[in-house]
């Protein structure tokens, strides 16, 4: 944490009043914000993560009511889902309104929107009184920061960072598109599948229409610098063995290590509990790629809550690099 938090948010508010950038900490992980207004701040977002233009920024709001200001024709499932679920890892997909910078949605009639529950980024949204874009705080493609040293190593020194310390969810926000007749999850997060369908009442599809514009929730995305390849338990040591022996620096990210065999792999633990892998998942796969690892084996977790979103990162980080958006 940082020691004098009231001086850095005194310090992020000017710097973003100003039209300057700062580094948040929210739940899920650090986000790169700008005034939501300010078309030039957002710009300087896009050129800093080196994110093409027309991948839309999610709106962070300070609170539900700030919704009706910022997007039209909002279905009562919106407000069902935002008074159980923010603040919160939950993103919703709506129209935007009028106010909705273009840059914001890439050009798009809908907007993102969501309340993180970080209670520094909390503060910093009601003293500023207005909305704030934000992407994950790390360059295009690849594995978003959840410590403040991760946006560092990611952004350089010259960003400001607002040190709310580690994530505590530690996989971005579930996002929910609402503009359709029917509600379909377009990128699994934070929040379960089967919450969502508890509190709704009706099922919510994980949605595979490629057609549905939800940059980052397809091809090579996620991914750190070593090449990341899922393996099957049962195989994971032997491949690991093969691959050390043809002169390969191997990575392992696999729950309970200690029954297997590793000799000669950099490994780290990854918890069997989702929650808990879900929280220290980038963690890890920077850990690894510092260790100077040329390739991460890792195993995939039971797709049910958390483990959704777990295995969604893993299979994107482990998607071919070639062609990536
Ligand atoms: O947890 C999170 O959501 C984090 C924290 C910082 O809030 N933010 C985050 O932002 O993950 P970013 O920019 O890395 O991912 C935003 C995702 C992208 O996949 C983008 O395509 C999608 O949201 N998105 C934004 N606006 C959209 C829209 N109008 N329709 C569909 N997808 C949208
Ligand atoms: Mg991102």
């Amino acid at each position: 944490m940082a020691e004098r938090p009231d001086a850095s948010l005194d310090a992020a508010v000017e710097q973003l009043r100003r039209g300057g950038l700062v580094a948040v900490p929210t739940e899920t992980v650090y986000g790169l914000a700008a005034l939501a207004d300010d078309d030039a701040a957002l710009r300087s977002i896009f050129r800093l993560k080196g994110r093409p233009a027309d991948h839309p920024l999610i709106l962070h709001l300070g609170d539900a009511s700030w919704l009706d200001e910022f997007t039209v024709a909002a279905p009562p499932a919106a407000r069902t889902l935002a008074e159980r679920f923010w603040p919160g890892p939950l993103t919703l997909v709506l129209k935007r309104s009028a106010r909705v910078s273009l840059l914001v949605t890439g050009g798009l009639d809908t907007v993102a929107v969501r309340v993180p529950a970080h209670p520094l980024t909390r503060d910093l949204l009601s003293r500023l009184g207005r909305p704030i874009a934000a992407p994950s705080a790390n360059r295009f493609g690849g594995v978003s920061p959840t410590r403040p040293e991760h946006v560092r190593t990611e952004l350089g020194d010259d960003v400001m960072v607002l040190d709310g310390g580690p994530c505590d969810v530690g996989v971005e926000s579930t996002i929910v598109d609402l503009t359709a007749s029917t509600p379909s999850i377009l990128r699994p997060g934070g929040v379960s599948r089967e919450a969502l369908e508890a509190v709704l009442e009706v099922p919510v599809p994980v949605a595979t229409d490629s057609a549905v514009r939800a940059p980052g929730t397809l091809a090579s995305h996620y991914a750190p610098h070593a090449r990341v390849v899922i393996v099957d338990r049962d195989r994971i040591a032997t491949e690991a063995r093969r691959r050390t022996s043809a002169g390969a620096r191997v990575g392992v990210l696999a729950p309970r290590l200690s029954e297997l065999e590793l000799e000669g792999a950099e490994s780290v633990e990854l918890p069997e509990d989702a929650e808990a892998a879900a929280r220290m998942l980038y963690a890890a796969l920077r850990e690894l790629d510092a260790r100077g690892v040329g390739v991460i084996l890792s195993t995939l977790p039971p797709e049910e809550g958390l483990g959704v979103a777990v295995a969604d990162r893993l299979r994107r980080a482990s998607a071919p690099r070639d062609g990536a958006p």
